[in-house]
């Protein structure tokens, strides 16, 4: 890292790139009292009211301080490594949050973390995030197989998203269910709810109480896997994919939920956003018949990926483990089983990913 100033203009090189900083930027970011509130860290003014033919008259760094004067008059230091943090556009986007790591059926050693009772501010609990970004889930060992108890672990990471169905679910056979979850067939690769706006839930926790039957395996598949695979070896199917727009819909007697979106959703950098796999609440509008038949063609494809033993995992969940999985990356299902062997039951919820994601950040304030 070099920094250069000459004829107004402040220069730094990093990672082989070399950034012109300009002075209202430098000016936004200027710490001090005056300029930034002690506790919460919020600016105290309005950054649009900085003059825009500020100019910087000096500039000077000394180990790891850039000391900087404006034309203005007005002066102050920064820590380099702060405006370096900036200019690092993976460092600036994502912070703590690490590289996925795909896998598939091949994935030998889970993501597992050991329960510990207030793990919320330990390094346990970075580690336990840390392997949730990465693999898009983590099994949670020895919690408590107290009813409810699940509320409170998720609650100490961030408030339970409550939606229609309630604050939790139960999945466990029971009569007149209102969605096939609660009977005991076989519930092949889905993602939940991509029927919610704005969107389905991030996040989802399903802690076993009781596991008394010989069948009831538990299923997951790496979304984001099986859509790199199509990338590298279907461009067609995968265009078609990632470009048809689909209608999802959840009724019962009280409410109709819709929302739309792709089976494989992009963000504008190209990277995997979320996957919505769910084939028995989609709609795929009525769009010209060869687009038709090239999606349906995509969509065999990826149906048959999500059911291959290639990309599958398939475990039993012990009393007392919790499996949370990333909801728009994973898919999970669950084999059938005979409610007649014994007790099968489950509680899920969900949370959104402003708190693990800020959680994370807070964590990796004390052990990054
Ligand atoms: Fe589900």
């Amino acid at each position: 890292m070099q920094v250069q100033f000459q004829k107004n203009s402040l220069s730094v090189s990093h990672q082989d790139n070399v950034f012109q900083l300009h002075p209202v930027w430098l000016r936004e970011r200027l710490p001090g009292e005056e300029y930034f509130d002690i506790d919460t860290h919020q600016r105290l003014y309005e950054p649009s009211s900085i003059h825009l033919e500020l100019q910087i008259t000096k500039a000077e760094l000394v180990d790891t301080q850039l000391s900087i004067e404006f034309n203005d008059g007005i002066k102050g230091s920064y820590n380099i490594n702060d405006i370096i943090k900036e200019l690092d556009e993976k460092q600036n986007k994502k912070g703590p949050i690490p590289d996925r790591i795909l896998w598939n059926a091949k994935l030998k050693k889970f993501p597992e973390a050991q329960f510990e009772v207030d793990m919320i501010d330990k390094k346990s609990m970075y580690n336990l995030l840390m392997d949730f970004y990465k693999y898009g889930f983590v099994i949670i060992k020895n919690v408590p197989t107290e009813n409810k108890y699940l509320l409170k672990f998720v609650n100490s990471i961030g408030p339970v998203k409550a939606t229609n169905f309630g604050e939790y679910f139960d999945v466990i056979s029971k009569p007149n269910p209102n969605d096939l979850a609660y009977k005991p067939i076989a519930l092949p690769p889905h993602t939940d709810n991509p029927y919610r706006k704005p969107a389905a839930p991030g996040i989802q926790f399903l802690h076993c109480l009781k596991n008394e039957v010989s069948g009831g395996f538990s299923t997951l598949v790496d979304g984001f896997a099986v859509a790199e695979h199509i990338k590298k070896n279907n461009p067609e199917a995968f265009e078609s994919l990632t470009s048809t727009n689909l209608r999802y819909q959840f009724q019962d007697k009280d409410i109709i939920l819709e929302n739309w979106g792709e089976l494989i959703e992009l963000d504008k950098d190209g990277d995997y956003k979320q996957v919505r796999y769910s084939t028995r609440v989609d709609y795929v509008p009525p769009i010209e018949t060869e687009k038709l038949e090239i999606f349906y063609q995509a969509r065999k494809v990826i149906s048959e990926l999500y059911c291959s033993s290639e990309f599958e995992l398939k475990f039993k969940l012990q009393p007392g483990d919790i499996m949370m999985f990333d909801n728009h990356r994973l898919l999970h299902g669950r084999t059938a089983y005979d409610a007649n062997e014994g007790m099968r039951h489950l509680q899920g919820c969900y949370l959104e990913f402003d708190s693990t994601d800020g959680k994370l950040r807070h964590l990796a304030r004390k052990f990054q």
